[in-house]
């Protein structure tokens, strides 16, 4: 649902997702990343998540698609900060927005139910905005969310 999402960051106030996320530490690259991924979203925002090289080679190459621009050179900066200062063992980033049952059990470590209860409710109220929105649904353990905030995404 392509149109809901874009509708969403319209709306949400930058300072709001803003707030609950990590620093973009000074280092070369910094302004690229800045340029490159702060037009559609806090370019913090994306930071949330720890990848491999490949994850945020394959993240990047998903954001040229949907429409962010830059230089070779931009781009390849953007890579080396990212992969250098928001480096882990993710793949890629899940979206707890459109995960399937099966993705949530499988990389959000949710059980059956625990990813019924969630799916039912992004049916019902709509999709999370952060994970901290997961203090709040029941059914839903704020822990194991929390415990894989590094590959968790609520866009
Ligand atoms: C043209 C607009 C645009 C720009 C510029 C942009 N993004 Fe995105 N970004 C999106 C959209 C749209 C989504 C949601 C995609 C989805 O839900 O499948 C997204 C989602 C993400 C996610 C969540 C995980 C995912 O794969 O959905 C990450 C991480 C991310 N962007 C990182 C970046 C980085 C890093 C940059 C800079 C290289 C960047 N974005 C620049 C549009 C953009």
């Amino acid at each position: 649902m392509p149109f809901g999402r874009t509708c969403i960051w319209m709306v949400a106030p930058i300072a709001m997702a803003a707030s609950a996320q990590v620093q973009l530490p000074d280092a070369p690259g910094k302004e690229a990343t800045i340029a490159v991924c702060g037009t559609c979203h806090e370019p913090h925002r994306a930071a949330s998540v720890r990848l491999t090289r490949e994850g945020w080679q394959d993240t990047l190459a998903k954001m040229v698609a949907l429409g962010a621009t830059g230089t070779d050179d931009e781009l390849a900066q953007v890579l080396e900060y990212l992969a250098e200062h928001f480096k882990g063992n993710a793949p890629r980033p899940l979206n707890l927005n459109s995960a399937t049952a099966i993705e949530l059990e499988s990389v959000a470590g949710l059980l059956r139910k625990e990813a019924a209860a969630w799916i039912a409710h992004r049916k019902k109220a709509g999709p999370c905005k952060s994970l901290d929105d997961f203090k709040k649904i029941r059914g839903v353990p704020f822990r194991k969310i929390h415990d894989r905030r590094d590959r968790l995404v609520c866009f």
